[in-house]
């Protein structure tokens, strides 16, 4: 079976609003790390199987390989889409009319009601993420709270506009305390053409990001 192996992807976000390029290299450096590890644990797990069993030795390293594999893994995947849907020049609010705006209204009260909603989720006290999805099955729009990279995805929905709330995405612009303002930071780059498109395009934007 030919093996997966994840290269990192090249963002060019040089010249955000509020989020300096010194933040972004450590950043960059920080989501190569969850692509390493990623490839690492796929390529031990995979050792493990190799005679098609797994025996009861091996169940325990087995098992927590595993469990990383988990937070690597949506490490590695969280921090594409967040990268990716970041531009120099982006910001403001998605266009009256564009899909995703379309699709908001269709789910909450107003645009504005659904931005204060993934607003306050990602103010929310932890570390994790905040990441607004669309369900495939009904195309209803909804915000949710991940806990470090790996608890709370919701199975079968796709990824539309993901925020970083770790304090590593912020640290080295803004106090611990200050989370909102690099709240407002994240929105004033949004790129709105990417959120759009994976709203369009549904699970294959992933495959084909970056
Ligand atoms: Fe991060």
């Amino acid at each position: 079976m030919a093996k997966e192996i994840y290269k990192p992807k090249k963002f060019q976000l040089s010249g955000l609003k509020g989020i300096s390029d010194k933040t972004l290299e450590m950043h960059f450096k920080l989501y190569e790390g969850y692509v390493k590890e990623t490839n690492g644990l796929e390529e031990r797990l995979a050792e493990f199987v190799k005679d098609g069993r797994v025996d009861q030795d091996e169940m325990p390293a087995y098992s927590e390989l595993t469990r990383r594999l988990g937070f690597e893994f949506n490490g590695m995947v969280l921090h594409e889409y967040y990268f990716g849907n970041l531009r120099k020049g982006g910001g403001g609010d998605p266009e009256r009319g564009s899909v995703f705006r379309q699709a908001v209204e269709q789910t909450f009260p107003s645009y504005e009601v659904w931005k204060a909603d993934l607003v306050g989720i990602a103010k929310m006290r932890g570390v994790g993420w905040a990441v607004c999805y669309q369900d495939p099955a009904t195309r209803r729009i909804s915000n949710h709270w991940i806990t470090l990279h790996e608890v709370g995805n919701v199975a079968g929905f796709n990824p539309l506009l993901v925020l970083d709330v770790w304090e590593h995405a912020f640290l080295l612009d803004y106090a611990p305390a200050e989370r909102p303002k690099y709240i407002e930071s994240f929105f004033a780059n949004v790129d709105w053409a990417a959120v759009d498109d994976r709203l369009r395009r549904g699970g294959s934007a992933r495959r084909d990001a970056a």
